[in-house]
């Protein structure tokens, strides 16, 4: 059996870039005890959290991966510092992994920005508490954006120097299923930075939770060209706005860039605009109404969310004890 692992972080509401690039893609893998998504909290405090926020943010994405269709009955789902094998596991990896290695990790760079000393050690050994995740759960199968190709690698090498190290055949080796750049949505306001929750302008993305007049302002803000819309896709390559409201309307509506191309080429953005605007609130409010129901009763998503963490520590808990044994724990 191949079991599947996939993480998200509660560091802000889910973007559109999250749903079309991780969320929407995890729904048709749901296949019971293997397959497992979960709401990485512990990665979201590398950086500062706002407690309350935290747990707010934590409770709101679990509700918006339900609403796009995550059945709590039909996978696991979880959050991860419910379940301490997590981390018990990251301590070891921390042990296994060499300075060397991290040291490589180019989203390190990204992220701790020009402060590299002012940075939380957590941010640096993120990707031992990554390895951990996939490998407590003996998970193979890892649907991950290509920014995480270099973290499962990483992944690879601890598992594979554990079961060195220790003499044994006990941790598998995982495959990255990568949503290409194909699938990546960039910034409204830059076409050449990625659509992130935690982009400092609210204007860069469309959250899942904005509503119709919310979705149809940031659209119409939405950096462009003056440019009419071109007759096929290869007219868009040095046009990276125009590229991507085009690939956002593809995705939202099963078709492929040529295909919108076809049917809108000669189109200035006024007129497109308005059509993305309302291909997306046509898509988004249900799963917002869904969001909002789900929200309306906490407790019950709590209570979701503990029976996913029991669900995932019976997996976990028996596969992280053998790690400990063969260290000698
Ligand atoms: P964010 O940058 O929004 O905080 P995460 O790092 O939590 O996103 O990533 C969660 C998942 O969403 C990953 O699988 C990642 O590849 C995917 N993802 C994040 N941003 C985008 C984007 N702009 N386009 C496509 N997929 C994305
Ligand atoms: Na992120």
């Amino acid at each position: 059996m191949q079991r599947v692992f996939s993480g998200i972080q509660p560091s802000g509401i889910p973007t559109l870039g999250n749903y079309l690039g991780a969320i929407r893609n995890w729904v048709p893998m749901q296949n019971g005890d293997a397959s497992l998504f979960c709401v990485v909290d512990q990665h979201a405090i590398t950086v500062w959290q706002d407690p309350r926020e935290l747990a707010r943010q934590t409770r709101e994405m679990a509700a918006a991966l339900i609403a796009c269709g995550l059945d709590p009955e039909r996978c696991i789902l979880f959050v991860q510092s419910h379940v301490p094998a997590h981390a018990r596991l990251a301590w070891i990896f921390n042990c296994v992994a060499r300075i060397g290695w991290l040291n490589r990790m180019t989203q390190f760079k990204d992220k701790a920005g020009k402060d590299r000393e002012g940075a939380s050690v957590g941010l640096y050994v993120y990707p031992n508490l990554m390895a951990a995740d996939i490998l407590a759960y003996h998970a193979t199968q890892v649907p991950v954006g290509d920014d995480q190709k270099q973290h499962l690698e990483l992944a690879n090498d601890i598992a594979q120097k554990f079961n060195h190290d220790y003499e044994v055949d006990f941790f598998p080796t995982i495959q990255p299923l990568i949503q290409g750049v194909a699938a990546r949505v960039m910034s409204l306001r830059d076409g050449t930075r990625k659509m992130s929750k935690s982009d400092p302008s609210d204007q860069s993305r469309i959250n899942l939770t904005d509503d119709a007049d919310t979705i149809a302002l940031k659209i119409r803000r939405a950096k462009t060209d003056p440019e009419p819309l071109p007759e096929e896709a290869a007219g868009l390559e040095s046009r990276p706005e125009a590229r991507n409201l085009v690939g956002i309307l593809a995705a939202i509506s099963g078709r492929s860039p040529a295909e919108v191309l076809r049917e809108h080429a000669g189109q200035g953005f006024g007129t497109f605009k308005g059509v993305l605007t309302d291909a997306l609130v046509a898509h988004l409010g249900p799963i917002q109404a869904e969001m909002q129901r789900l929200l309306a009763d906490p407790a019950a998503v709590d209570a979701a969310l503990r029976r996913g963490a029991d669900k995932a520590a019976a997996i976990a808990d028996p596969i992280v004890r053998r790690a400990e044994e063969l260290v000698g724990f």
